[in-house]
């Protein structure tokens, strides 16, 4: 019983592992026929024979131009026709549902047009601008102003990169996205490499840090390497973020909730994404004295970006950067890009929504996935699939590494929750992986948001021991001003509306009356 969930458990996580690099569309493109004798749904989606008499749960129809075609799950799985994907019986609880029912739909391919320009006709007919549209908000009232926002409908659908128009510092696009900025012999670009870390800081994790940052891993120009942190509010200690930021690390934000389920974060409005994002900013800044400034970029969890309403929020609270788009498998990898022009690489994953808009000066920190030995693609370390031992873990990281070393020198991310250096044989293949990069004469360590500075000022490595934002000992930086973190910290006992059982929070400030949580980010009385 317990053997048979597990392994049933094993499948759907591979499932869910081989949809990262099986484009879906080509997965079904495998099984389709045409299938004459079933009637047309056009809606966009997969649907069940509508026909009752003829339903069942493995086969599922697309209606394209008035063709159908037909495709069936196979090795027993049935069709979720909520998730558009196959998957276990046990798990599929919609057998009984036809076609989605689809939310009323916009006006807009009318033969005269409705409106007046620069305004578009919601379903029941009344105009409303055009860049209300798709914007995460239902101005419509019955919501048909944000269902026909896929890539190629988008009304307010972002153009595609112009690089005469689109120049550093503060806009930088290509085509493809693996074109680095403006040096042309790639030899001479610093290959950057990004260590991050999501999650909670805390006791389990805080020597771990201590000992991957050592001080003896430099880069060349004598300063000690430098991590980036997206620190989640629940669990944190706030005095090691403190010590961790007056080190030199970067402080960024991964929510406060880091709620279930996982694709509320695809559908959360505007206000949500200030909630949980700004507000674990304004936490970072009262209990671990990192100024707001200084928290200049985000990931959402679970990878699940939120669409326009995420970047319009980014936009709206002055947040710099976001590095939770994945990447399709790329050889060459990509480079990071802004948003001022469109994204130039395909939205991927189950149920990723991307931003369609323009969204000027925000950063993308795309996230290249890496192949394993077995050829699956995974962002994330920790979601790679396991490779058995220290040296076949080893060449991983280095086969991975040379696509980039060998190609366009796109910045290296490695992207952890610490959970993964719980396995002593991935610590001994990550140190020895991560001293041979360190002994190269071309490979630097840096934060995000230093490879931010590098993009706006591409330096070529001749120079790069000069770059100032990679040096660690300018007097004006603001960490060289402050006092530094306590040593004892204060153990606030807490509690909060909001949370079930009490909390403890270390901060070097005073305790908070309450658990500084959603609503109450200072945690003061209410
Ligand atoms: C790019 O921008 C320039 C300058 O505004 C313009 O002349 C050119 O037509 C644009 N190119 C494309 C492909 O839109
Ligand atoms: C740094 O020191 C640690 C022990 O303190 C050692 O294990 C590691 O190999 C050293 N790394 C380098 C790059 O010298
Ligand atoms: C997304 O949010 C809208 C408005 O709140 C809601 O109508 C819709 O059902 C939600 N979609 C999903 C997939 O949760």
């Amino acid at each position: 019983m317990f053997g048979n969930s597990f392994s049933n458990w094993t499948l759907v996580v591979l499932s869910v592992i081989a949809a990262w690099f099986v484009d879906f569309s080509e997965a079904h493109k495998l099984s389709k026929r045409k299938a004459s004798d079933v009637a047309c749904v056009e809606n966009g989606k997969y649907y069940r024979n509508p026909d009752v008499s003829k339903k069942n749960c493995f086969t599922y129809y697309f209606c394209l131009g008035g063709t159908v075609f037909e495709y069936s799950c196979s090795g027993g799985l049935m069709f979720d026709i909520k998730q558009q994907i196959c998957n276990f019986e046990d798990q599929v609880k919609n057998c009984n549902v036809n076609a989605e029912t689809t939310s009323p739909r916009p006006r807009l391919n009318t033969l005269e047009p409705i409106c007046p320009p620069e305004q578009l006709a919601c379903n029941g007919g009344q105009c409303i601008d055009k860049a209300k549209f798709c914007d995460g908000n239902d101005d419509c009232g019955d919501y048909s102003d944000e269902v026909v926002c896929g890539f190629s409908e988008d009304p307010n659908l972002a153009p595609a990169c112009n690089r005469t128009e689109c120049v550093i510092p503060d806009c930088f696009c290509s085509a493809g996205g693996a074109t680095p900025p403006v040096i042309k012999d790639v030899t001479t670009i610093p290959q950057m490499v990004l260590l991050t870390f999501d999650g909670a800081v805390n006791v389990q994790n805080y020597e771990l840090y201590q000992s991957i940052f050592s001080a003896n891993r430099t880069n060349k120009n004598g300063c000690p390497i430098r991590g980036t942190f997206f620190v989640s509010h629940e669990y944190t200690n706030y005095q090691f973020v403190e010590k961790i930021w007056k080190d030199g690390h970067e402080i960024a934000s991964n929510s406060i909730t880091h709620r279930q389920p996982e694709k509320w974060w695809s559908n959360a409005t505007k206000d949500d994404y200030i909630a949980e994002f700004e507000g674990e900013r304004s936490i970072l800044s009262q209990f671990a004295n990192v100024p707001m400034s200084e928290v200049k970029g985000l990931r959402v969890p679970f990878l699940k970006p939120g669409w326009n309403a995420q970047y319009n929020m980014m936009s709206e609270t002055g947040f710099l950067y976001d590095s939770s788009l994945v990447a399709p498998p790329s050889t060459p990898p990509l480079w990071p890009y802004t948003l001022d022009y469109r994204m130039p690489h395909k939205c991927i994953g189950y149920e990723q929504k991307c931003p369609s808009r323009s969204h000027p000066g925000i950063w993308e920190i795309v996230m290249n996935q890496h192949k394993t030995k077995s050829g699956y693609w995974c962002s994330m370390i920790d979601n790679c699939p396991e490779e058995g031992n220290v040296d076949r873990m080893y060449e991983f990281f280095q086969d991975n590494f040379k696509r980039y070393y060998e190609s366009n020198r796109a910045p290296f991310g490695l992207y952890f929750h610490t959970i993964w250096f719980d396995t002593d044989s991935h610590v001994k293949a990550f140190q020895r992986f991560f001293d041979d990069l360190l002994a190269m004469p071309d490979v630097w360590v840096v934060t995000n948001w230093q490879l931010i500075e590098w993009m706006r000022n591409p330096t070529p490595l001749s120079q790069i021991s000069q770059f100032k934002p990679w040096m660690c000992n300018d007097p004006n930086d603001i960490r060289k001003q402050v006092d530094p973190a306590c040593q004892i910290p204060n153990y606030c006992h807490l509690s909060s509306a909001e949370v079930l059982g009490d909390r403890y929070m270390a901060t070097c400030n005073t305790c908070p009356s309450q658990f500084p949580y959603i609503k109450n980010p200072s945690g003061s009385d209410v």
